[in-house]
């Protein structure tokens, strides 16, 4: 969480830095931060909010051009969000100044003797903290600024990724990484950073993406000096070169990202299998697993870590792994497999699925699985990201920039892989019949086109949301495959629109929830074709006798559940295997317009951050 944007170069660095806080919002906006330097004079302005209000104030002042400019959006840790906690943050000589995503875990201690060597502290940030050792490293040790970050980040437990510069160096930014990730644009004579390559992609396609435990010196007419943190060894830099373009990151006339994102899952699902699934010649082509297919089909079982609604998505791949593939699998949230002494062993596979790639808790359970030597594939979106280094191998999701801080396409692409990988897992094992496979593919290739029709729907979900807006509770039901998805509904509601949601197992609901039930209670139950069709039905049955309210998804043409229940949102028919693809959709949509009708800022959910870099 927390994003961070920093310029030195010949143009004015403050229009540069602020648009890039602007498209890093996602990653934290509870308060926002400013410092350009234009080799004399340093102008700092920070406040509480977001980076909106941020722009307001610092209008208010006059700004100078200047060449080095660093700016912070944050989602608080250490502190509550005010202006003085808000960064960048002073050294106490005012000479240095940063900007940190990360946490110091073991800052109270150097706190404590840093106090005692005479420094105070205006903030309650761990930021601070790190600043002023750095600070007095430097000047007690008498070193160079580079080498004081070094000998100082050697000192911290904790992630980082930091930018800082000194008053007395006008022409330079020093940089380091751990756990937080941090991209360093290379432009003719000019450099950026950010926490992701968004706020230089009209600048510059080449960047490199600093790995743990490494810092870099930018200065001015030279080249990135890159070192390790431990030993001061020199890293030969490694420019990549970028295909994101602005198009991808912009709200392209929808009023949302998260709008925008629902819609554009037809064609992010077709990029998601563009070349890789040839559904006419009967063959899934996925260039990681090709190398690793033995190891997966001689898996004793594939262990699946995630959190939120990845974590739903490893669900739904489940059912799907264990039906066609005939491998045991276990769904696990990283925050809880990484602290509980799993056992895992080298005949396990471990599947990381995460969108931003950058999820501490399931980056943590990564390694902790390569530690007991198990082989760890990843399915990420975001390409160069952290979690796509740390795994063996993998599949990217190519869903383009996800934004809004609601994963909505995220969980339909990681399916889309998902669904491909057991398929070719299945063909290969002869775990799945020639007919059923074929019917597969063709079926997946529909599902762009089913989603669309899905969307279509819009219209009607818009006036069911009308009804319901002012809920405060809802219950979302599914079974079978569809029972990830009443999860996902749920985990959409709540955090956009503030309303309390829970999803279940349909069946699971006469175990307590039932008890939930009266006649304010809205019902979503997804009640598409399926094995369970009719015992879902019976569930909507035992609802109606307790007058709850029943909003069902339901397939194009059903006549049963629409006479049972209070509304219908339709999707079209698909096998039961890929029905999330589709029952999802008007979840997303209901979510959306509730929260829209509520007032809520659907991007920027309170208290949540787009990639969750802390424990
Ligand atoms: C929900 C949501 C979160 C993320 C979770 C994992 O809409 O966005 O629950 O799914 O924080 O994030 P990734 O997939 O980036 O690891």
């Amino acid at each position: 969480m927390c994003g961070i944007v920093g310029y030195i170069g010949n143009r004015d660095a403050y229009p540069i830095v602020l648009n890039g806080l602007k498209r890093l919002e996602y990653r934290g906006y509870d308060s926002a931060g400013i410092a350009l330097y234009d080799g004399t004079k340093i102008q700092l302005c920070k406040t509480k909010g977001k980076v909106a209000d941020l722009e307001e104030k610092f209008s208010r002042q006059m700004a100078t051009k200047c060449k080095i400019g660093i700016g912070h959006t944050r989602w608080a840790t250490h502190g509550v969000p005010n202006d003085i906690n808000s960064h960048p943050h002073y050294s106490n000589s005012g000479d240095l100044v940063i900007i940190h995503n990360g946490i110091i875990e073991n800052y109270a201690s150097i706190k404590k003797e840093l106090i005692n060597r005479g420094y105070t502290f205006y903030s309650d940030t761990d930021t601070e903290v790190l600043v002023n050792l750095i600070e007095d490293i430097k000047i007690n040790q008498k070193v160079k600024l580079g080498q004081a970050v070094q000998i100082a980040l050697n000192e911290v437990v904790g992630a980082y990724a930091i930018a800082l510069f000194d008053k007395n160096k006008p022409d330079e930014i020093v940089v380091a990484k751990l756990g937080s990730p941090l991209a360093i644009g290379i432009g003719e004579d000019e450099f950026f950073v950010a926490s992701d390559a968004t706020p230089f992609i009209e600048f510059t396609k080449n960047a490199i993406y600093l790995e743990d435990e490494e810092m870099a010196i930018i200065r001015l007419g030279k080249d990135v000096n890159i070192r390790k943190v431990k030993d001061d060894s020199s890293v030969a830099p490694y420019i990549q070169k970028l295909k994101l373009n602005l198009e991808q990151i912009e709200k392209g006339g929808y009023d949302y990202f998260m709008l925008k994102e629902i819609y554009e899952q037809p064609s992010v699902i077709k990029d998601t299998y563009r070349g890789r699934l040839l559904a006419d010649k009967g063959i899934i082509k996925l260039g990681g697993l090709e190398n690793h297919i033995e190891k997966f089909t001689n898996a004793d079982r594939i262990i699946i870590v995630a959190c939120g609604t990845s974590w739903h998505a490893g669900l739904v791949a489940e059912y799907i792994f264990e039906d066609w593939a005939r491998i045991p699998v276990e769904v696990e949230y990283a925050s809880e497999f990484r602290y509980r002494n799993p056992v895992i062993t080298d005949k396990d596979i471990i599947i990381a699925i995460s969108q931003s790639g950058e999820t501490a808790d399931t980056l943590a359970a990564i390694k902790l699985a390569k530690e007991k030597g198990a082989f760890v594939y990843g399915i990420c979106n975001v390409v160069g990201s952290t979690i796509s280094r740390a795994t063996d191998s993998g599949t990217y999701t190519h869903a383009g920039p996800e934004i809004g801080v609601a994963s909505t396409k995220a969980f339909t692409t990681q399916i889309t892989v998902l669904t491909m990988i057991a398929l070719k897992l299945a063909k290969v094992k002869g775990t799945i019949s020639q007919s059923n496979y074929r019917l597969h593919l063709r079926e997946l290739e529909l599902i762009p086109s089913n989603v669309e029709m899905a969307l279509q729907k819009n219209n009607d979900i818009e006036e069911i949301a009308k009804l319901f807006k002012d809920a405060t509770n809802f219950l979302y039901l599914g079974r079978g495959y569809n029972f990830p998805v009443a999860l996902e509904g749920a985990l959409k509601l709540k955090e956009i629109s503030y309303i309390h949601a829970e999803g279940y197992p349909a069946a699971e609901m006469k175990h307590g929830p039932i008890a939930l039930i009266d006649e304010q209670m809205p019902i979503v139950v997804i009640a598409v074709n399926s094995n369970h069709y009719d015992k879902v039905v019976s569930n909507i049955q035992e609802i109606k006798s307790r007058k709850g309210k029943i909003i069902a998804v339901v397939t194009e043409g059903d006549t049963v559940v629409k006479e049972l229940a209070d509304y219908i949102m339709e999707v079209p028919n698909t096998p039961e295997t890929l029905s999330p693809l589709v029952t999802t959709i008007p979840l997303q949509l209901l979510s959306y317009h509730i929260a829209l009708m509520l007032g809520r800022n659907v991007d920027q959910p309170r208290n949540l951050a787009k990639a969750v870099t802390v424990e």
